[in-house]
């Protein structure tokens, strides 16, 4: 066996450690030297063919050298892992300032939610508060209360979704109506309100007609509310919600809880009042129901009709989104299409 030179061994080694560059060089290195066909792993097989005196004193020689090139692999190794966290990331990675950012994408609020802001706002500007009431309702509130008793054939009107349960039924409210009840009971007139909420109906759908759908309820009494009152209450708010003049008209209803009753229609401004399905070809589109409230309604939320009158109407939320944005198909605001809610 020729003579080990482990001196000439050492500097190599040293080297070729100085010199590796990353952590992948310095693995090439250690394979070099210490892996499993490594130079000096090679050596130390070999010793075993040297006689006794001579292994012992190159194999305590080869050991030490394996000791030496492994300390000096870690210790490069940990130092080029820090300067890759450091100086040499920061140097490579250079953030530059003037790139333009990203856009986040930011989310939209829903058609009916800015027209439910937009009615609030309008309203409470002119004096009225803004109240809630539940969604599930009992038949008091819904129809007796607002004069409209058991085998009464306007009850048909409302097709209603009813709640199973073991004692009286409840159901899903089929207008906002029954907030008004609940309201008079517990607050004296003189007395503005709007309602805006949730309402169901067990009916047939087409482009202006859910079984799901807001309404924005109000209510206004007073000694002496008339019906002049409500005309310029509603001219208001449909010059400051739409931010221009629109063309509405009144005509003679019925509802049970008001007398007398009308209905307000709007020149329907998805086609400009030239007929299209949204006012299936009418050019009107019904937007809200109203009259002065029926004295039963008052006399049944314990308020007395000698004193206090005023008016009341619901409104089709849905149908104002309609209006104002143009919309041709009440379904698709409960679409859930992010192509059509990105639009607001
Ligand atoms: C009522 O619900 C009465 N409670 C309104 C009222 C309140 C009258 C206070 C008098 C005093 P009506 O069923 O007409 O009325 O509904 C009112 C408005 O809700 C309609 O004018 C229309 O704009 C809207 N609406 C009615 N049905 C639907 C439907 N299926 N889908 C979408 N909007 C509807």
């Amino acid at each position: 066996m020729a003579k080990i030179d482990f001196k000439t061994l050492k500097i190599e080694a040293q080297k070729a450690v100085k010199e590796a560059k990353d952590l992948k060089e310095l693995d090439t290195v250690y394979r070099k030297y210490l892996g499993k066909k490594g130079e000096l792993t090679l050596i130390l097989r070999s010793l075993k063919y040297l006689p006794e005196k001579e292994r012992k004193k190159q194999g305590k020689l080869a050991n030490q050298l394996k000791k030496e090139i492994s300390s000096l692999i870690e210790g490069e190794s940990k130092s080029i892992e820090k300067k890759g966290f450091s100086f040499a990331k920061a140097t490579e990675d250079k953030l530059d300032v003037t790139v333009p950012g990203e856009k986040p994408i930011l989310g939209h609020l829903h058609p009916l939610t800015l027209v439910k802001r937009k009615t609030e706002e309008v309203f409470q500007a002119m004096g009225f508060s803004v109240i809630e009431g539940p969604e599930i309702e009992n038949e008091w509130y819904n129809f007796d209360a607002l004069n409209i008793p058991k085998d009464h054939p306007a009850r048909d009107v409302w097709d209603t979704l009813w709640i199973k349960t073991e004692e009286k039924p409840l159901l899903l409210r089929t207008h906002t109506s029954p907030v008004q009840i609940r309201y008079m009971e517990k607050n004296n007139p003189p007395l503005r309100i709007i309602v805006p909420g949730r309402i169901f109906r067990h009916e047939a759908t087409d482009a202006s007609h859910e079984i799901n759908f807001y309404q924005l309820e109000g209510l206004m009494l007073g000694k002496e509310i008339a019906t002049a009152n409500f005309k310029a209450i509603i001219k208001e708010f449909f010059s400051r919600f739409f931010e221009k003049e629109v063309k509405i008209r009144l005509r003679p209803s019925y509802f049970p809880f008001t007398e007398p009753s009308f209905e307000v229609d709007m020149s329907c401004l998805v086609c400009g009042g030239k007929g299209c399905k949204v006012c299936s070809g009418t050019g009107w589109v019904e937007l809200m129901g109203a009259g002065m409230v029926h004295p039963n309604v008052l006399k049944a939320a314990g308020v007395n009709p000698k004193n206090w009158q005023g008016f009341a109407f619901g409104i089709g939320m849905d149908r104002l989104a309609m209006m104002k944005y143009k919309i041709n198909n009440i379904r698709l605001f409960y679409s859930g299409d992010l192509r059509f809610l990105q639009q607001f």
